[in-house]
């Protein structure tokens, strides 16, 4: 007789107040349970850490309900099935859904909220169906065409450059013909950008003024930006917009952690004046489309035209820490927390 597998998982303790503390999680740890008909257990083997997570924790109204008190913490990830009881994954099939910070997912085959898809490591390696074959790419790509509407030899500005969501952004508007100016903190992180993934420039924050870079990198102006930070960035963008730009509203990272209130934009009167518009968008919407941003962005990916670049941090154990490196600018690419071996 084997051993029963062992679960830890990472339960929502307390809602945290400003950034996540430790005290915000409860790390729990038990046998598995021995699965039904229909079931299946997924061993997890990456983890993607978003920022969102953020919002999830937190009570209220959203699109999607908050995580409860004493639920493990909701989480995207890759992972091999290592038990079935379902004809509709076989052991050993790689599966990318919610899987939540655990070392198991273990359930329905076809349960809804994990929503379990098998993926392909052929096309891409896992860490890559976690960015932009997954999630991160799925919003770039539907928020910058759907949503921008960018058109060749226009300008998009992308806050967030190096990181998941900014860099697909990026790529995909040069492919398409189109000015592409990054905003990112730090020279490393602006070098990779232009260096690496083809943006015509990019504008370091923390060591430089955004207003001035992008009088000097726009110098027609602002057609889309992609805006992933909200804030002061966002602001100050919306004073170089041009006649029927579209902003598109990601996320606003630098106002998840706030303890007062959201830092709204004071400038928005550009929008009247410029018969601009700013609209929101919910990567959740498009799921109906996603094969379609899998199919064009693969193609990328394998043609050599565009990059995908993921920042692996090594154990369940330091995910309270790992989620924190969002929100201090400490990823570099995609956040990934590495759970174990495939
Ligand atoms: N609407 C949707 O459906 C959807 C889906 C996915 C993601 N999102 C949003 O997209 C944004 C990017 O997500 P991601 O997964 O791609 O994360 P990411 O860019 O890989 O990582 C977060 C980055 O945000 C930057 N940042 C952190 N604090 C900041 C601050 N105070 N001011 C300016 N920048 C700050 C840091 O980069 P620097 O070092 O450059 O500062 C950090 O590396 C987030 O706002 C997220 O919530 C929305």
């Amino acid at each position: 007789m084997t051993a029963p597998l062992h679960n830890e998982q990472f339960r929502l303790a307390a809602r945290p107040v400003g950034l996540p503390k430790p005290g915000d999680w409860q790390l729990t740890s038990a046998p598995l349970r021995e699965i039904a008909d229909g079931e299946i257990v997924v061993k997890t083997l990456y983890l993607s850490l978003d920022p969102a997570m953020r919002g999830w924790m937190n009570e209220g109204k959203s699109y999607i309900r908050p995580v409860a008190i004493g639920e493990v913490m909701r989480a995207g990830g890759v992972g091999v099935v290592v038990a079935s009881r379902s004809p509709r994954f076989a052991v050993g099939a790689q599966l990318a859904g919610g899987i939540g910070v655990q070392r198991y997912w273990v359930g329905a085959a076809d349960d809804k909220s994990a929503a379990f898809v098998q993926i392909d490591t052929r096309m891409a390696p896992l860490t890559t169906w976690l960015n932009t074959l997954g999630m991160p790419g799925m919003t770039a790509y539907f928020g910058l065409l759907d949503v921008g509407q960018p058109k060749a030899g226009e300008t998009v500005v992308v806050s967030g450059a190096a990181g998941a969501v900014g860099q697909t952004v990026g790529q995909v508007a040069r492919l398409l013909g189109c000015r592409v100016v990054g905003i990112a903190g730090g020279k490393d992180k602006c070098d990779f950008v232009v260096n690496e993934l083809g943006f015509d420039a990019c504008i370091d924050y923390k060591n430089g003024n955004v207003r001035d870079g992008l009088k000097q990198h726009c110098p027609n102006g602002v057609d889309v930006y992609f805006d992933n930070v909200g804030g002061d960035i966002l602001d100050t963008v919306l004073t170089r917009i041009n006649m029927k730009a579209r902003i598109v509203i990601c996320g606003a990272i630098s106002q998840y952690n706030n303890t007062s209130a959201v830092k709204g934009p004071a400038n928005y009167l550009s929008l009247l004046v410029n018969r601009a518009r700013m609209e929101g968008m919910v990567v959740f919407d498009y799921a109906a489309r996603y094969q379609e941003a899998v199919a064009a962005l693969a193609n990328w990916l394998q043609a050599g035209s565009m990059k995908s670049r993921e920042d692996v941090v090594d154990g369940l154990e330091r995910f309270p820490d790992a989620l924190l490196m969002l929100f201090e600018g400490k990823n570099f690419g995609k956040l990934v927390l590495k759970v174990a071996d495939a």
